[in-house]
């Protein structure tokens, strides 16, 4: 059992995280300023949620030298692409410099390890499947932010030698969606009673991995990764199309999708593929257990 400290723990994929590894009895400790997450979609007591502003770098350094955790899970970020694109200074400022507090004040703690949720925003334009070692080239503030980070991590690496897990985290899928993703996006418009429903670009694929396969990738990651610097993909291995994706909603309702094509929802710049090379994470003993289909299914029960 550690104590772990979880950045950004009420939020989408933090809220998977936290139930995987309580149900692994650690002790887990929340930093969130809840601008995107939501308390109620964790269980834990309030002695261990922290309220808090990653910029707020004297509160924060603070309240982490008091959790004094084995390890963090770094996920606090602005994450939402179009968001981001509409507030570039705001989200450059929490993902960098929100970033160097966390990792400032871990310096003053006795942590044993940091994971830091990169993404596959940092590679740039490419039809295949991206190993770790292939060129990064971020497209927009958001993947720049996020490979800023990264480089803070190495630094970060340099100077304590703390074990680092710098995850590069592909689209994720599950309950508890923050942003309008796509998914959440199909689901909303299919569960108000549409069956034509309006999206932006359909030809683009992505590897969408459900929330509860990523928690149990990292809970592996956290027992394993525990010297040196790592960089790793954390993907299904998948690709699907938008297309691909409403045929599996349609599968599951037995029933016909039209999709309508909204113009004002076209991305102007837009990848066709993004899709992780997953060899070094399954190298861990990782293997995905829920498909696109189960995910959709348990969404449209929720
Ligand atoms: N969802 C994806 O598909 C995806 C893909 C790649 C990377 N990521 C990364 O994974 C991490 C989690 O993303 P998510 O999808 O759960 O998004 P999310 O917005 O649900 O989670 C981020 C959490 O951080 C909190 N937060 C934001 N700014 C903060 C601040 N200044 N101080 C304290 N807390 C703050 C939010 O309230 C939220 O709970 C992020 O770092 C994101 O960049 C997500």
């Amino acid at each position: 059992m550690s104590k772990i400290l979880i950045t950004g723990g009420a939020g989408f994929i933090g809220s998977a995280i936290l139930k995987h590894l309580n149900n692994e009895q650690h002790e887990i400790f929340v930093i969130d300023n809840l601008s995107f997450g939501n308390r109620a979609f964790i269980d834990i007591p309030d002695s261990h949620f922290y309220q808090l502003d990653i910029l707020n770098h004297d509160e924060l350094i603070k309240t982490i030298k008091k959790i004094n955790p084995d390890k963090v899970i770094h996920l606090a970020a602005i994450h939402f692409i179009p968001y981001c694109n509409q507030h570039p200074f705001q989200s450059a400022n929490i993902n960098i410099q929100g970033t160097m507090n966390v990792l400032e004040a871990i310096k003053q703690t006795n942590c044993n390890q940091v994971l830091f949720a990169s993404t596959a925003a940092v590679y740039p334009i490419y039809d295949g499947a991206l190993s770790e070692e292939h060129e990064t080239g971020p497209m927009d503030i958001y993947g720049l932010s996020k490979l800023t980070g990264e480089q803070l991590c190495q630094k970060f690496f340099l100077e304590t030698g703390i074990a680092t897990v710098i995850c590069r985290f592909f689209n994720a899928f599950g309950p508890n969606e923050t942003n309008p993703h796509l998914i959440p996006e199909i689901q909303h418009q299919i569960k108000s009673g549409k069956r034509t429903i309006e999206l932006g670009n359909i030809l683009p694929k992505r590897d969408f991995i459900h929330t509860y396969d990523m928690a149990n990738a990292i809970s592996i990651m956290i027992k394993k990764l525990t010297t040196g610097i790592t960089t790793i993909n954390l993907g299904q291995g998948e690709e699907y199309a938008v297309t691909e994706i409403v045929n599996a909603f349609e599968r599951i309702l037995n029933e016909k999708i039209t999709i309508e094509i909204d113009e004002a929802r076209v991305r102007k710049v837009e990848r066709m593929h993004l899709l992780a090379d997953v060899s070094k994470l399954k190298a861990l003993g990782w293997q995905p257990a829920i498909s696109i289909d189960m995910g959709i299914k348990t969404l449209l029960e929720a």
